[in-house]
């Protein structure tokens, strides 16, 4: 972090500020006295709005009392659903490579994490099915995943999406799935379509948790608040707990994001194009470099590419800062599956991606 002039392409996050128009209605918010506490699980007008979010991409009918709980993150809604699914001793399948946070988080609730890696099966990252029957026990409680990934950029298909529902239901598992980066998609029809939701398929009494942010989709990072979707009787409780972890999101941060889910759409759709070219182009350049694969994500803004004989990402990442001045992450950060190659997050601008990958390809072609 204190090092000049390197090109940081390790970040989980868009090099983009909050738009304008968010800013103002956070403003206008302050100015209305959206300043005291607030409802445990959130603003009711804002998960009205979720609430119409979720009709208007999905589809999905929810009740915005009793179904949708904001959260001051998409962390601590990831947190919050970890928690009200696990006893001490239960074991938690995540599908990774992955972000290492959800794993963590099962640690933390005295739970066991067993990490169950996505094979690259020709240019596509697959669930292994035959692995998770086969590491079920007594104790396993729950399967998390995060679609689309970070940091595969992979998104379940329709019928990874059955099968993972299947699966949880006949093995009487909660099943949490991390949608995070369901706006930054580039598979739909047209862009500034979501990725699919697992909440088309869920059943409101499934035991399905959806966790959710505004981080990534309106470059909100540090404004810290998120939301989850679950079963009412797991939302009944994770209101309550809200009160005793952070009482409840900053008021004013809810109503800017009423204003972010109302205005948002030209501006995303702005970012998304931007993301889907340099998305496109670091795709185009590594493939060129020698014993370097990467397939193509469908969503979220990381590449993970795999590179040939290698054993120890986090030494590669370490002589590629030091000697070329490029920040990437090592794959091992993400867990099983993950060594063997380093993510690259493309949403910077080209004045850093293109020198970035100049290096990076010198660096591999001196071996
Ligand atoms: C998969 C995934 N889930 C959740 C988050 C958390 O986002 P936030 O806490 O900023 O809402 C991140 C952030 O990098 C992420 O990559």
């Amino acid at each position: 972090m204190s090092m000049d002039g390197v090109l940081r392409l390790y970040f989980g996050e868009s090099n983009l500020p909050t738009p304008d128009y968010i800013k103002q209605a956070a403003v206008q918010a302050l100015a209305d006295g959206y300043t005291f506490y607030s409802e445990n699980a959130g603003l009711p007008s804002l998960r009205r709005a979720l609430a119409g979010y979720y009709g208007r991409l999905h589809g999905v009918e929810l009740d915005p009392a009793t179904e949708i709980v904001v959260t001051a993150s998409g962390v601590q809604a990831l947190n919050m659903a970890i928690r009200c699914v696990l006893d001490p001793g239960d074991e938690a399948l995540c599908l990774t490579p992955a972000w290492p946070n959800g794993a963590a988080m099962v640690a933390m609730d005295n739970a066991v994490p067993l990490e169950m890696p996505q094979p690259l099966v020709g240019e596509r990252y697959e669930i292994d099915f035959e692995a998770l029957e086969a590491a079920v026990t007594p104790r396993t409680r729950l399967l998390l995943y995060a679609s689309p990934s970070n940091p595969l950029g992979w998104t379940a298909t329709d019928e990874e999406q059955d099968r993972l529902l299947e699966f949880a239901r006949r093995r009487g598992l909660w099943l949490i799935a991390d949608e995070v980066y369901e706006r930054l998609w580039y598979a739909g029809e047209r862009l500034g379509e979501p990725a699919p939701s697992i909440l088309r398929k869920a059943t409101r009494d499934d035991a399905v948790i959806v966790t959710q942010s505004f981080s990534k989709t309106y470059c909100m990072t540090g404004w810290r608040l998120g939301w989850l979707v679950a079963r009412a009787d797991v939302a009944a409780k994770a209101g309550p707990l809200n009160e005793f972890v952070v009482s409840h999101a900053a008021s004013f941060v809810q109503k800017a994001a009423e204003t972010a889910l109302a205005e948002g759409e030209d501006e995303l759709l702005r970012m998304l194009e931007r993301l889907k070219e340099n998305r496109d182009l670091c795709l185009e350049t590594l493939r060129a470099m020698p014993g370097v694969t990467v397939p193509q994500p469908d969503g979220a803004f990381y590449l993970f590419p795999r590179i040939a004989g290698l054993t120890d990402s986090f030494e590669l990442c370490r002589r590629l800062l030091l000697e070329h001045r490029v920040g990437l992450a090592p794959g091992v950060a993400f867990g099983a599956g993950g060594e063997g190659s380093v993510r690259i997050c493309y949403a910077a601008e080209r004045s850093i991606l293109e020198p970035a990958l100049e290096r990076l390809e010198t660096f591999l072609r001196a071996g």
